[in-house]
């Protein structure tokens, strides 16, 4: 699929209010793509809906409980959304940095959370997509991976695990040659966003590597969300995408 093609593409979008999610969203729309995002919250004030091609539609759904999740695709609303689509794609990027931190200081709970958000969640929608577009010749699914999937950094077990965990199911994922879906994880690059304000936010004691991004920022080397969502968007619908199932926008 390439986004000249007049194929009905429909996309679900994890995170979709904010940061990323948000520009990948109007990238999308942009292409006349109709959206289904999935947050916590609503996208507020959704002007772009009306103006662009692509329809769009959200649902509130808090991606850590497993189990909302779980009733929410039981009830069928991904196999009723991506009905009518010629070509189908889901993007998994809503995540968090979760506890940063010695192990010894994570809240269990939190860990929890962010593991249910950054792993458990991907991996049931991915199921769930894989299913409902079982007859589509061309599905394709993008799990939003990091340069901490790949590079250990102290301070983040939480986060460096959980995005090894989605470049490893996708690894796996390529084997097994389900017809006519790919699945790609790929590393955004470093986007100034709320996660990045967060990430300069915490000690240095917590996160030794924050004076690093702090100079990033300072510097003007952070990408914006619509640079990153644009260069984005054009991989996950150009024929290169699936080739290899790990990618980072950064060599594109
Ligand atoms: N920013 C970077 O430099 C960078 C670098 C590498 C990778 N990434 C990855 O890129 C993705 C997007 O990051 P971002 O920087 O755009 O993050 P962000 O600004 O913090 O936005 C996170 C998005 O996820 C949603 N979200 C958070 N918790 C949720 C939950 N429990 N259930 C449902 N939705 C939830 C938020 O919406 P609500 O609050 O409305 O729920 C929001 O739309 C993440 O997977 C991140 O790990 C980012």
């Amino acid at each position: 699929m390439d986004h000249t093609s007049n194929a009905v593409t429909k996309a679900i979008v994890t995170g979709h209010t904010r940061g990323l999610g948000a520009a990948i969203v109007d990238a999308l729309l942009l292409r006349g793509i109709d959206v289904l995002g999935l947050s916590r919250s609503r996208r507020a004030p959704v002007t772009h809906g009306a103006r662009q091609p692509g329809a769009f539609a959200e649902i509130e759904l808090d991606l850590s409980d497993s189990g909302a999740l779980g009733q929410w695709l039981a009830g069928g609303g991904l196999a009723e959304f991506v009905r009518g689509a010629e070509r189908a794609v889901l993007i998994n990027n809503a995540g968090t940095l979760g506890p940063v931190g010695p192990s010894a200081s994570q809240p269990p709970d939190e860990v929890g959370r962010a593991v249910a958000l950054n792993v458990t969640a991907p991996l049931m929608l991915s199921g769930a997509f894989s299913a409902a577009t079982a007859n589509l010749p061309d599905r394709r699914i993008a799990h939003v991976s990091s340069g901490a999937a790949r590079n250990p950094y102290a301070g983040w077990t939480i986060y460096c695990a959980t995005k090894a965990a989605l470049d490893h199911h996708a690894r796996a994922a390529s084997l097994d040659g389900e017809p006519g879906l790919r699945i790609v994880s790929l590393a955004p690059g470093v986007i100034d966003t709320d996660m990045q304000a967060q990430i300069r936010s915490v000690d240095d004691d917590r996160f030794p590597l924050r004076e690093r991004f702090v100079q990033m920022k300072q510097e003007g080397q952070l990408t914006s969300p619509e640079q990153a969502a644009g260069k984005f968007v054009d991989y996950l619908l150009s024929d290169a995408f699936g080739q290899t199932p790990i990618a980072d926008v950064r060599s594109l």
